[in-house]
């Protein structure tokens, strides 16, 4: 079939600084898909993007572009509004757990369609298949009748939905063309519009342990995703959210269901509970339920219940035991003082080689490995005092992760105070 474009000048127009035109966007990301574009083509073309960027209609065609590549899902007749959360991913990140069950308490249902690790940052998927028995792939009837039936659904996103990026993410991960802020948007929203939520609150996280380590990058991102999907018609809000150090108190799979189960049982981490509320207003009132306090459902167990049912329905026991490591490592302070740093990078490191994470998409996973932090930016402590204990199964895995963490744990004198961003720093409607 002879084609209607040529790759070469496609990527010669982004080059020399050029917008490419509708057409442009719709055949390279159709032929690319299709096997038409070569990988070093569309690698060439992704540098270009990367270094001379994209206007708004370009990202917002390139983004129609990957979702026409695949199918749509319809929540339309499902009996109660839908609302979705996305994460740009970070270290202690287990928000989804008790997000998910909350919002679908008070009356939204949750399409949560999830991905596993890669790197230092977690992935949804592999922290709820730390629950003995519980499984992610579930047919698109399957999810749809979980939403009507219990509101909230943790899955794997079928291979249908916007098969270019997957493609195209695949390349950028090993042609160094992943941190472009117009692909990143497209990346994430073409997945979030094809699946058809009603409504989107975007999470963007800033700092070590976050893709965006800076403000003002975190929020062009914020904002072309939010001018995305609203020009495809889905209510989005975008939070900026601080991950200088991790969230709550744990980083790895196990170790994060458990402490999502405590705030689900009204206590946690007080970061974890502000975000996961937060995090569920911005969701009902995106879609229509301002009426409603999440807070209230989270203290009275409604949260909770649902919580059982979405990990029942998908062949998990909400009863058993999770799994514990066969080893742990104590990290202990150094001196007398304040924590006044504990550094998110460095510790989302450490548990990804001590286990919890993977290098490469077809290694399995530690249920049990992750790190545990006793004290965070803010408390007081004294010279031998345990700052993490570190979980494996695998105890050689010790070394590389006590490396990691050379510098992770800054103590200043009594009474200094940590220099900390606030855990919501600003929103972007
Ligand atoms: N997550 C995505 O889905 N895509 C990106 O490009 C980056 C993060």
């Amino acid at each position: 079939m002879s084609e209607p474009f040529d790759a070469v000048d496609v990527i010669r127009t982004k080059r020399d600084r050029g917008v490419l035109s509708d057409e442009q966007v719709d055949w390279v990301v159709d032929a690319y898909t299709r096997g038409a574009v070569a990988d070093e083509q569309m690698s060439a073309l992704a540098m270009a993007i990367l270094l001379n960027g994209m206007q708004r209609a370009e990202i917002a065609r390139w983004t129609q572009a990957m979702i026409a590549t695949g199918e749509r899902l319809d929540f339309g007749r499902l009996s109660r509004p839908t609302a979705d959360k996305h994460s740009t991913g970070g270290v202690g990140d287990k928000i989804t757990l008790p997000l998910a069950p909350l919002v679908a308490a008070c009356g939204v249902a949750v399409p949560q369609l999830s991905g596993r690790g890669l790197g230092h940052t977690g992935g949804t998927l592999d922290k709820m298949e730390a629950i003995p028995g519980w499984r992610a792939d579930l047919s698109n009837e399957q999810m749809m009748r979980q939403l009507e039936d219990v509101g909230a659904v943790v899955c794997a996103a079928g291979a249908g939905l916007a098969p270019a990026d997957k493609k195209l993410y695949a390349l950028r991960d090993v042609t160094g063309t992943v941190e472009s802020i117009p692909l990143i948007a497209s990346s994430i929203m073409s997945k979030k519009i094809a699946e058809g939520t009603g409504a989107l609150v975007l999470d963007v996280k800033v700092g070590s342990g976050a893709f965006m380590k800076d403000l003002d990058d975190a929020r062009e991102l914020a904002e072309s995703m939010v001018a995305l999907g609203k020009d495809a018609g889905v209510t989005t809000v975008a939070v900026l959210t601080n991950m200088q150090t991790p969230l709550g108190l744990t980083a790895g799979n196990a170790l994060e269901v458990r402490e999502s189960v405590e705030v689900l049982a009204g206590g946690g981490p007080g970061d974890v509970v502000e975000l996961t509320v937060t995090l569920a207003r911005e969701m009902l009132a995106a879609a229509g339920r301002d009426d409603v306090d999440p807070a209230d459902a989270l203290k009275d167990g409604r949260a909770m219940d649902v919580w059982r049912q979405m990990v029942r329905a998908q062949g998990g026991d909400p009863d058993a035991e999770l799994p514990t490591a066969k080893e742990t490592h104590q990290v202990l302070a150094q001196g007398d003082g304040v924590v006044t740093q504990l550094d998110a990078l460095k510790v989302g490191v450490a548990a990804w080689r001590l286990g919890a994470g993977r290098a490469r998409k077809e290694d399995p996973v530690q249920a049990a490995a992750g790190v545990e932090i006793h004290a965070k930016p803010g408390s007081e402590i004294r010279s031998g005092e345990p700052v993490l204990t570190l979980h494996t199964d695998t105890p050689e895995r010790f070394g590389r992760a006590l490396e990691a963490l050379d510098g992770a744990v800054t103590i200043m004198p009594a009474g200094s105070r940590p220099d900390l961003l606030p855990l919501v720093i600003d929103k972007v409607r």
